[in-house]
C-alpha cells in the first residue's frame, strides 16, 4: 500500500497543521475547504508556521518552498479526494457534518484509498459505518500544535484491517511522529485522561478553590505541565472540551464525566477560549 497523495478535509487549526506536516514530508497534499477565504487563511497559517521553523533553523528556506509547492487547494470535496491514497478528515466534531463529508468521500475516493479521521472522540467504528469500506477506515488523531506535538493516536475501528493499520503506522513514522495504537472507546486514551483533568480544574474554579491562574500555576510548577489545564482548555477550545466531555458522559453513562456547569455556561456565552478572544483568560 503506497501513500503519496493525501487529501486533508478542513483547513482549521488541526487541518492546516496536518497539511503542513504531510507537505513538509514530501507528500502531495490537497487541502479541501468550503470557501476560498478559508483555504487562503489555512495557507497563510501554514506559511507563517513554516517561516517560524525557518527562523528557528529547524528547516531550510528550500524545504519550506518545497513544502508549500506540495499543497494545492480544492473547494469541491468530490474533486479533492478523487486522486487520494489517503483521506484525512479534520472537520468540526459534529456528527451531522462528518456524516455528509464521509458520504461524499465514499462516493468519490478511489477504491484503494485509506480513510482516516482526526476526530478527538467520536467513535471510529461509527464513522467507518457511514462508508461502504469500514475495513479501510482508521482514526489518525493528531495533537495541537500539530507541527510540534509528537504523538499520533492511531485508533482501530471494529473492522480496520491489519494492512491499513500498518500503512498508517508507517505513515506516522514518515511524518517523524510517534504512533501509539489504541482501541475504539470514547475519548480513546488521550481525551479519556485529559478531559477529566480539565473538567476537574474547572470545578476547582467553580467551587471557589482557586482562581484560574492559581489552578494553572499549581499544575505548571508542581507537575511540570507546559500549560496549566485552564490555559490548555482555552487553547483547545471550550466548545471542543464540552463536546468531548459529552461524548465521554454519554458513552460511559458514568457521572464522573459530567461537564462542569461553569464550562457549559461559558460555552453558552460564546466564551470559547483563544479563538473568540476570551475564555478563562483574555487574549
Ligand atoms: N508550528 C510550528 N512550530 C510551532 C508552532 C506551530 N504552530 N507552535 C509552536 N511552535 C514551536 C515554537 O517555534 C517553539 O520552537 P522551539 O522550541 O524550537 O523554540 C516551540 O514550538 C515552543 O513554542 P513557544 O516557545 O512559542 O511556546 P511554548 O514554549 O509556550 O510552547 C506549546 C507552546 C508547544 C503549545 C506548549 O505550551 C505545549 O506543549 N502546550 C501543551 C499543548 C498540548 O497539550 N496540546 C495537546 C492538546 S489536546 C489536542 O490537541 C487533541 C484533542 O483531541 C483535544
Amino acid at each position: 500500500m503506497t501513500i503519496k497523495n493525501v487529501s486533508v478535509i478542513g483547513g482549521g487549526t488541526m487541518g492546516n497543521g496536518i497539511a503542513h506536516i504531510f507537505a513538509l514530508s514530501g507528500y502531495k497534499v490537497t487541502l479541501i475547504e468550503t470557501k476560498q477565504e478559508f483555504a487562503d487563511k489555512a495557507l497563510t497559517t501554514i506559511t507563517k508556521n513554516l517561516n517560524r521553523m525557518v527562523a528557528k533553523e529547524k528547516i531550510t528556506e528550500e524545504a519550506k518552498e518545497g513544502g508549500l509547492a506540495n499543497i494545492s487547494t480544492s473547494l469541491d470535496i468530490r474533486d479533492g479526494v478523487s486522486g487520494a491514497d489517503l483521506v484525512i478528515e479534520a472537520v468540526p466534531e459534529d456528527l451531522g457534518i462528518k456524516t455528509s463529508v464521509w458520504k461524499a468521500v465514499d462516493e468519490a475516493a478511489p477504491s484503494h484509498a485509506v480513510l482516516g479521521s482526526n476526530t478527538s472522540s467520536i467513535s471510529i467504528t461509527k464513522l467507518a459505518a457511514l462508508t461502504s469500506r469500514p475495513q479501510q477506515f482508521i482514526g489518525m488523531h493528531f495533537f495541537n500544535p500539530v507541527p510540534v506535538m509528537r504523538l499520533v493516536e492511531i485508533v482501530r475501528g471494529l473492522e480496520t484491517t491489519d494492512e491499513v493499520y500498518t500503512a498508517i503506522e508507517e505513515t506516522a513514522k514518515a511524518l517523524k511522529k510517534v504512533p501509539v495504537p489504541v482501541n475504539d472507546m470514547p475519548g480513546f486514551v488521550s481525551n479519556r485522561v485529559l478531559m477529566p483533568m480539565i473538567n476537574e480544574a474547572i470545578f476547582a474554579v467553580y467551587e471557589g478553590v482557586a482562581t484560574p491562574d492559581h489552578v494553572d500555576q499549581v499544575m505548571k510548577l508542581g507537575m511540570a505541565h507546559p500549560m496549566g489545564p485552564l490555559r490548555l482548555a482555552d487553547f483547545i477550545g471550550l466548545d471542543v472540551c464540552l463536546d468531548i466531555l459529552n461524548v465521554l458522559h454519554e458513552g460511559f453513562k458514568d457521572p464522573k464525566y459530567r461537564p462542569c456547569p461553569l464550562l457549559v455556561k461559558m460555552v453558552d456565552a460564546g466564551k470559547l477560549g483563544n479563538k473568540t478572544g476570551e475564555g478563562f483568560y483574555s487574549y
